[in-house]
Order: C-alpha cells, then structure tokens, then sequence
C-alpha cells in the first residue's frame, strides 16, 4: 500500500525527493470517497507522469452553511487501496488545521464563478479556488488532472491558473458513468433505491438536449425548454438549474454553438450536476 502522509512538510519532502531524481510530478485533487471516475483520472496521472500526488482533503471552506461538509462520506483505507490499484504513489490526507491557521487570505475568481453552480452557492468556488492554489503551492506539480463533471470547477481552474502564472498544466478529464448513465459521485450514496432510479432523469435529458443539438437544433431555449420538461416528468426531482452556457464566458447564450449544457437538480435532498460540451465549430 502506498504511503498517507498527514503534514505539508511530509508531502512537500517526498515531492522534493521524487524531483531530485527527476521525476515529473502529477497531481489528482480529490475529497477522497474515490470512485471510478477519480480513478480514470489518477490512471491517466500515473500513465503520464512518473510520480502520482492524490491529495484526500474534505475542504471545509467550499461548503455554505447548510451543505454536507460534517455528513460527506469519508474512508481514507478504502481510498488508499484504490490509489494503490490505480499507480498513485502518496497520498495527502491532512487535517483542517493543518491547511487552514485563521487565514485572511482567499482567491477569488469573478464573473465565472456567479453562474450556475456559484448563483446557488455563493461560497462555493472562493473555497475551491483558495484550496486549489494552496495544494498547487504545496505539492508544486507539473500536471493537475480533474474531472469533466465539474466542467465550472474546470473552467474556473484553468482561469485561475492562467491568471496567476501557476506552472501547471491543467488536463480535463471524462465524466465516468454507471452502466445505465448516472455520472459517477461520492454522492451517489447517499440515495435509496427509489432516488437513485429517478436520478436517472439528469441523463436522460442531457442526452436528448445534446441528440437535439446534433440533429441541427440552433435555438438553446428549446433545447434547454426539452431539457427542463424531461427532468420535471420525474417527480422526485427539483431543479436547481437548466443553462446553456457560453463555453469561455458561462453566461447564458442563444447558441448551440461552442456551449457548456449543465444541469444541476436535486434528488430527494441530495443535488446532483451533470454536462456535456458542444464544442465551437466556425459557421
Ligand atoms: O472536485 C473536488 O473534489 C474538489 O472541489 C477539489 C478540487 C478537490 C477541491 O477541494
């Protein structure tokens, strides 16, 4: 089994010691409760790189008041086991008080981040920035890999690192599903069996959004209005939101033209996200 290691000091040694003997260092972010999807991406770390950083760091400060940071699922062995499996060499696992001692500093990305995920959590993505630069500092890799699923949290992250002169390359990765769609969650656990046929519902109409689009539809409300009309025939859901968005900017376009389809709904209590990107092609 692959090393957990607990301190800044620690990880930050072993990096040093893996760059001395010129390895290129890649890094997979993560708040642990690892599934396939984070799995795909510490293989492809592991194929691309000669030593793998996963870090396993629940971040208190990207949760608002009344989401799940105290009940987020948490199994460090389970998630070291699957590190191990997947070619990662270390894991960082450190306490809240190992990254945060009363801190006035936050990053802060604009205008991305009021959108979408961020109109409904407000917080949401200081928090996520603010971790991100202070594990890119920490671990100093040469590539950070995240998932597609968290297409916002990829755009802001690219930004952010563009904007910043971090020396990193930022890789985009697959969203991994379940054989019947559901995009792949930590939070997929917290559903019974009746939520997790209903969760099927975000799928569903993203996959008759993105059929309408390459059968030629140019109009985003009516790709958005058949989007939103599926989700609500399944009862157990409430949206959150419905957008298509401009794929640089994210704020909501009339094109079907270089977007970002996302949704996010809630199941029960649980709210779910999922995506897909119709790429910008010249008209
Ligand atoms: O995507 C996640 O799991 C988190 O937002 C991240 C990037 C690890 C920051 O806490």
């Amino acid at each position: 089994m692959i090393p957990v290691v607990k301190t800044i000091d620690e990880i930050r040694n072993a990096v040093k010691t893996a760059k001395k003997q010129g390895k290129i260092i890649g890094f997979v972010p993560t708040m642990g409760f690892l599934h396939e999807g984070h799995k795909s991406l510490i293989v492809r770390a592991a194929s691309e790189n000669d030593y793998v950083v996963v870090s396993d760091f629940v971040n208190p400060t990207q949760f608002g008041p009344n989401e799940d940071f105290e009940s987020y699922p948490r199994d460090i062995e389970k998630d070291r086991a699957l590190c191990t499996e997947a070619g990662a060499d270390i894991i960082f696992n450190p306490e809240p008080d190992e990254m945060y001692c009363d801190p006035l500093t936050t990053v802060s990305v604009d205008k991305i981040t009021k959108t979408l995920c961020g109109a409904s959590r407000p917080i949401h993505f200081d928090g996520v920035a603010t971790v991100v630069s202070k594990l890119f500092n920490i671990v100093a890799p040469d590539r950070a890999y995240f998932g597609q699923k968290d297409a916002q949290q990829l755009i802001v992250i690219k930004k952010m690192v563009k904007d910043l002169n971090f020396d990193i390359e930022i890789v985009g990765c697959p969203i991994i599903r379940e054989e019947d769609g559901l995009a792949k969650s930590s939070r997929n656990t917290y559903l019974n069996e009746a939520e997790r046929k209903a969760a099927l519902c975000l799928s569903r109409a993203l996959n008759k959004g993105r059929s309408m689009i390459e059968m030629g539809e140019k109009s985003a409300k009516t790709v958005k209005k058949a989007i939103t009309d599926e989700i609500n025939r399944e009862p157990l859901s409430r949206i959150d939101y419905v957008e298509i968005s401009d794929l640089e900017t994210l704020q909501p376009t009339d094109s079907t033209n270089g977007v970002l389809v996302a949704v996010a709904v809630y199941i029960g209590k649980t709210r779910f996200i999922d995506n897909f990107i119709i790429e910008r092609v010249d008209e």
